[in-house]
């Protein structure tokens, strides 16, 4: 798995501007003005600097904005990048500052000047964000294959600022982790990789359980099973417990769709594109780095993670169109498109964490439809919800850390489209609003009296082009948004 670029905190020293490798940050205000930094950069390079700051280009630069100076004169750097900042920036400005930062950084070594500056945590993260690649599958030369330089954080006030980073870094770390799964092809990451992968997590003090096969069938997850079993490769669920909190706490659960991957089954995907569907476990990927994150940062609060863990392929043993299924909770379901195989998955799943954990709340995370992208494009999950604290909750979270998500409705009048001829329920209601009537499905998995988000990440799960935080491939949505969710609305309480 891939590991975070070691990041360092030091006092600053300034006589390490000329001697440093690779590249070198200073942070200048849009004014122009010389800091410290920025007057031994310009007195090294004999007066580049300045030049830069009276230039055109300098004052036609928005805060955020990063500008080069390549091999500059009287430095060892290959670059100073001069990182143009407001004195007064906002956690996620800072954040997305930092990831300009790391996006120039490649693999080469980074000394950041950051000064006395306040947001140089989250600047820090920004950093930890973006620095990110997935290269296990290049077969490159043993030069290239180098393990990326090291970033060097030099700020006034090191050790405070060391300590502000540590629990950012957990939710990037957490991130990571998210995206390596996202990324990873499914002829690796099977079932039983992915469960090897969360049984890991051990070490950090979660503890991991993996129900198999025979247990699910023994607790009744038909719909979940009736997905995988197509597949060579064995269902499961794994459930991930972090006890934080008070002992006897109710603990906020976090489901994930862990489809590692989506042919369609016998409801077959056409060719083009399907390789995407690699990312069809996203839901899972997110619930494994939060987990990861609150276990990293020693959060004080219950969480269960609980992901459902199949492979939706067509064979002689899958499920067909038109076949009647009874999940675990007792509802009965007419399977109209195998292709609708996220909430077959989920609704066992939901049921699973309400009887057996009785949670504060629940929160399902999924690549659940095609839908949501026609409605909300890349840049917003869908957020459904039967309880308004909650979701405001968790929608103030999200935007506190630059991650989109949208409220869209549910409503009894959808559950029409979706009431079968032979079933309690069928599995699609056509393509009129798809991502509510798949919402709507999950929803009658879901006690009255439990407060319930569902996420549909289908389209920020992994994207085409890079974003603020992520170079293009999986990004890690989420990870950070129910992070803050938990520290906000289910540490506070002490
Ligand atoms: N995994 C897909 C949804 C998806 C689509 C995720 C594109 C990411 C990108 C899901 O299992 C699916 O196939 N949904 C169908 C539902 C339909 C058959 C009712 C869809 O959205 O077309
Ligand atoms: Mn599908
Ligand atoms: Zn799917």
């Amino acid at each position: 798995m891939s590991r975070l670029t070691p990041i360092a905190f030091e006092t600053t020293d300034l006589d390490l501007m000329e001697t440093a490798e690779g590249r070198v940050a200073i942070i200048v205000a849009p004014d122009g003005k010389l800091n410290p930094a920025a007057r031994r950069a310009n007195r090294l390079t004999r007066g580049a600097l300045a030049r830069l700051l009276e230039s055109e280009r300098f004052s036609k630069a928005k805060s955020g904005q990063v500008i080069s100076l390549a091999w500059p004169t009287g430095m060892a750097a290959e670059a100073l990048d001069v990182l143009v900042l407001d004195r007064k920036v906002s956690a996620v400005d800072a954040r997305k500052a930092g990831a300009a930062l790391a996006k120039l950084k490649g693999d080469k070594a980074l000394s950041i000047m950051a000064g006395s500056s306040g947001k140089a945590a989250e600047l820090v993260l920004g950093v930890a964000l973006r620095d990110y690649r997935f290269d296990v599958h290049k077969s490159s030369d043993e030069e290239t294959q180098d393990t990326p330089g090291a970033v060097t954080l030099y700020h006034t006030r090191a050790d405070e600022v060391s300590e502000a980073a540590a629990p950012l870094l957990a939710v990037a770390e957490g991130a990571h982790m998210t995206r390596d799964l996202v990324n990873e092809p499914a002829n690796v990451l099977t079932t039983t990789e992915f469960a090897d992968r969360l049984a890991e997590m051990r070490e950090l003090g979660l503890k991991v359980e993996i129900l198999e096969e025979d247990k699910l069938e023994e607790l009744g997850m038909r719909t979940l099973l009736s997905v995988g079993q197509g597949s060579a490769s064995p269902s499961k669920v794994v459930v991930m417990q972090w006890d934080g909190g008070k002992e006897g706490d109710a603990p906020l659960a976090l489901v994930g769709k862990g489809v590692v991957f989506d042919t369609g089954g016998i409801s077959l995907k056409p060719a083009g594109g399907m390789e995407d569907m690699t990312m069809d476990m996203g839901g899972a990927g997110v619930v494994a780095g939060t987990m990861r994150a609150l276990a990293l940062r020693k959060a004080k609060a219950n969480v269960v993670g609980l992901v459902g863990l199949v492979e939706n392929m067509p064979s002689g043993t899958a499920t067909r169109p038109g076949d009647v299924i009874t999940s675990m909770k007792g509802t009965t379901v007419e399977v109209i498109n195998t292709d609708a195989e996220g909430r077959l998955v989920l609704c066992d799943v939901l049921w699973y964490a309400q009887e057996r954990f009785n949670p504060a709340g629940v929160i399902d995370l999924a690549t659940l439809t095609g839908a949501i992208i026609i409605g909300l494009g890349h840049d917003n999950a869908g957020v459904f919800s039967n309880d308004d604290d909650l979701c405001n909750a968790f929608l103030k979270s999200a935007a506190a850390e630059g991650e989109g998500a949208w409220r869209m409705p549910l409503g009894k009048s959808y559950d029409d489209l979706i009431k079968s001829r032979i079933a309690d329920i069928k599995n699609t209601g056509g393509r009129p609003a798809g991502s509510i009537t798949a919402a709507q499905f999950l929803a009658r998995f879901i006690k009255d009296e439990t407060p319930w988000i569902h996420l549909d990440i289908a389209g920020v799960a992994s994207v085409k082009a890079e974003t603020d935080f992520a170079p293009k491939g999986a990004t890690g949505w989420g990870v950070a948004a129910l992070n803050r969710l938990v520290l906000d609305k289910f540490e506070a309480s002490e």
